[in-house]
């Protein structure tokens, strides 16, 4: 124990408090109370970050008893651990004390050393479970932190990402979907001076083509229809940080040359307006698309396209990269365990020889996802059902419509709303496990707009 550690020992005995403080080292600090009310008045006073880390207290003491007394210091703060202290035969109270939030009960007389065994393992755990919290806190507030992979392809992207992020330089980041694209977009921004800037991220293909130029540019009131007030765009939104263009590849070639403006005179125009907005934004963009088909088809400008191709990142499909399967596996494992709070189960050596095995055409998503599916049912059998084809449950059931005849709500458009809402998201759902997450593939398969099919899986908040 680095620092010392602060107790309170409440007991009506002044010769407990002396016991303890002279069988303790050094490292602990007693302080002493020798009643239920001076000592809520001494934890009242105390600040949070000043207060024990630890008290003892007596069950059996004149005036308010050692039980209410434990009520009332739960209630000032529920995380400080309390140790009772009992004397023989005080087996109901200590039930009712560890059902009001005792950690521990320790009988008198004791001795001191074993007081300490259990105060360092009160500590320990109490140690323990914060650092978990924080771990916790951190996985779920940095979900795109790690960049797992140490084949040679992967160090070697590692390296160049390292390289170009502190730079100005546009990256385009290529690579299947599932890949990892946007953990590097990420990382770039993080690597590099500006990262305590805002990271903007606009999803090309996701919003309608008509409201992409207001999306990205903004709009003076008035500039169209609905237009009531000045709005300004992302870029505007990512002023001093870095704006990341995914699906670049999908963005309408009008839009191009608006594009190309701000970057190379970091300009540009809000819709309808007529001033020159300056901005000073790190462009990255991604694309999972064939960008020289799109410039044979005109579908891409070809100076945007040069421009853009400075700096590419190209990301290999995990099926190039088998060697880093074990890894990821063990990796989602952990951070799932985690997340859900179950115990980490290592995968047998069998199944593992399975995955690494497998094509996985929707590459490091689909392994996740199958991870996390594992994890939250507790069964690495669904491997060989969901790597052979069928779609795993929850999935496969029959749809229930969540609909409430009897809510006197008799609109005929709102019920058939909610109905048809349930059966495309679950539709979605099959199809985007039956093509392992490949949103192309189950957009044509849906026949509906790759667009379209982006903005559901946002709008019904489809696990991704
Ligand atoms: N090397 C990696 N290490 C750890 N996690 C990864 C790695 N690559 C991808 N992932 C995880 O896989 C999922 C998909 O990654 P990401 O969103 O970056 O893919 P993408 O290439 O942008 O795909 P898409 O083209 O479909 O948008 C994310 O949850 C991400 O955390
Ligand atoms: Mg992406």
């Amino acid at each position: 124990m680095e620092s010392s550690v602060k107790i309170l020992v409440v007991d009506d005995d002044p010769k407990v408090s002396w016991i303890i403080s002279e069988g303790l080292g050094e490292e602990y600090e007693i302080d002493a109370a020798q009643d239920g009310q001076e000592a809520i008045s001494y934890l009242t006073k105390k600040p949070i970050g000043t207060r024990p880390d630890l008290v003892l207290l007596d069950i059996k003491m004149p005036g308010q008893s050692g039980l209410e007394v434990l009520d009332k210091i739960k209630k000032i703060d529920s995380s400080l651990d309390v140790i009772m202290l009992s004397g023989h035969g005080e087996t109901q109270n200590i039930v009712e004390s560890i059902k009001k939030g005792a950690t521990e009960f320790i009988n008198k007389p004791f001795d001191v050393k074993e007081l300490e065994i259990h105060i360092r393992t009160v500590l320990e755990k109490k140690k323990l479970i914060k650092e978990l919290s924080d771990l916790k806190k951190k996985m779920r507030e940095n979900q795109y932190e790690d960049l797992i992979g140490d084949t040679e392809e992967m160090i070697k992207i590692k390296n160049v990402v390292e390289q170009v992020a502190p730079s100005e330089l546009t990256v385009l980041i290529r690579g299947e979907s599932g890949t990892g694209k946007e953990i590097i977009a990420r990382m770039i921004h993080r690597f590099s001076p500006r990262k305590r800037e805002p990271f903007v991220k606009v999803n090309c293909a996701a919003i309608p083509r008509e409201l992409l130029e207001a999306e990205l540019f903004g709009y003076e009131k008035g500039a169209f229809t609905g237009a009531n007030k000045t709005k300004p765009g992302r870029f505007e939104v990512a002023n001093k940080g870095t704006i990341f263009l995914d699906e670049i590849g999908d963005m309408p070639i009008e839009l191009q040359t608006k594009l190309l403006q701000v970057l190379e005179h970091q300009e540009f125009v809000r819709v309808g307006g007529i001033n020159n907005i300056h901005i000073d934004v790190r462009i990255v963009c991604a694309t999972n698309r064939n960008l020289e088909e799109a410039l044979q088809n005109n579908r891409m400008r070809d100076d945007l396209y040069y421009r853009l191709n400075e700096i590419t990142i190209q990301l290999p499909p995990l099926r190039e990269r088998k060697d880093d399967i074990s890894l990821l596996v063990n990796h989602f494992l952990q951070k799932y365990s985690l997340l859900y709070d179950k115990k980490p189960k290592a995968i047998r050596q069998e199944t593992m020889k399975h995955l690494c095995a497998y094509s996985w055409p929707g590459n490091v998503r689909q392994l996740e996802n199958l991870i996390k599916q594992i994890v939250v049912r507790g069964d690495e059998h669904i491997i060989y059902e969901s790597l052979k084809g069928p779609i795993p449950t929850p999935f496969n059931q029959q749809v229930t419509l969540p609909i409430n005849y009897d809510d006197g709500d008799f609109k005929l458009k709102n019920k058939v709303g909610k109905a048809v809402a349930e059966i495309e998201k679950n539709l979605i759902n099959r199809v985007l496990m039956k093509t392992n997450w490949n949103r192309r593939k189950a957009a044509k398969l849906l026949d509906i707009s790759y667009r379209s099919l982006l903005y559901k899986i946002k709008e019904y908040k489809i696990i991704d």
